[in-house]
């Protein structure tokens, strides 16, 4: 059981489901002694992301019996893959309005939610930094604006990210991919979709422009981060007053980079790539 504060805003959750994310194990993976200075001494439990019921709470939103989801702020040795798990600070976690569960294609399930929480969060974060014109009226969503690329559309993030641009009212979803993933994407809601592996991204991006009218995107959304063309050449297809790039995954180009990288943290080292 993971020792209860003795102040300040925790929350000691009962889980009912966790999910792995890729942080899970590249905490773990760096080298000694960095996950014992990180997650404390062993024994050890992963995971951040939870569905649950609240235990104990110092929460203002939440009460004791309360179904809950969310992610753990910081790793720690008292992760989600537990009976219990400790919740420290008020963000990152939220009550399960009464009645919801997420509509999946296998019915509606407690353990499709415990996905959601740092790729879900990740990607709204990146979505409000992008500003696009549904964010822009005051105090209020206006449907239907906004061109937007997401470059990896496939992934955790950027599954997460086509849906949520969409169902926040924008107008176009470009995203990169692989074809095995194209129809996954479009699913999702893309309109269209870039092959990373038969087409070059740039070329794509300035074709799309040329095709549209020379529109251009409102934001890019970078969750792969190997090919900093596409941010050199963004002038072509990213407005010029307002655009924003948004990058979750970063490039790690210099050789000092690398090498640091290489060494501090093996799993990160090409952030996105396969
Ligand atoms: N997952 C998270 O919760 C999270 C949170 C914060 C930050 N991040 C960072 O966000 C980045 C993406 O994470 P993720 O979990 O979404 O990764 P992921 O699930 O592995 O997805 C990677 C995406 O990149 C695409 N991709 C792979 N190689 C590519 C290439 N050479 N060119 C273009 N696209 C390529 C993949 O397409 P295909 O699969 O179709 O090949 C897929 O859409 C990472 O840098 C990660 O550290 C992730």
């Amino acid at each position: 059981m993971p020792p209860i504060p003795k102040s300040g805003i925790y929350t000691l959750v009962r889980v009912i489901s966790s999910a792995l994310n890729p942080a899970d194990y590249k905490v773990m993976d760096y080298p000694r002694p960095i996950p014992r200075i990180v997650m404390g001494p062993s024994p050890v439990t992963p995971g951040a992301d939870f569905v649950g019921r609240v235990w104990q709470t110092t929460h203002p939103d939440l009460k004791a019996g309360d179904l809950c989801w969310g992610k753990l702020l910081t790793p720690t040795k008292y992760g989600t893959c537990a009976e219990f798990t400790l919740h420290t600070g008020e963000h990152g976690i939220a009550k399960v309005p009464d009645g919801y569960l997420p509509l999946t294609s296998q019915g509606r399930s407690l353990d499709e939610l415990a996905g959601v929480g740092i790729a879900g969060l990740t990607a709204l974060h990146a979505l409000k930094r992008a500003d696009l014109p549904y964010n822009r009226s005051k105090g209020k969503e206006t449907r239907g604006g906004g061109k937007l690329f997401i470059n990896g559309g496939s992934g955790g993030t950027g599954t997460f990210a086509v849906q949520m641009a969409k169902a926040m009212g924008c107008d176009t979803v470009v995203a990169s991919c692989s074809a095995a993933n194209s129809e996954l994407v479009k699913s999702l809601g893309a309109d269209e979709v870039i092959d990373y592996r038969s087409q070059d991204v740039v070329d794509s991006l300035k074709q799309w422009s040329k095709r549209n009218g020379g529109q251009q995107f409102d934001a890019i959304i970078d969750n792969v981060g190997n090919n900093a063309d596409i941010y050199w050449n963004c002038h072509e297809y990213l407005k010029s007053s307002g655009g924003i790039y948004i990058g979750v995954a970063v490039e790690f180009s210099s050789d000092t980079d690398c090498a640091l990288n290489t060494f501090l943290a093996p799993g990160d080292c090409q952030p996105g790539l396969r």
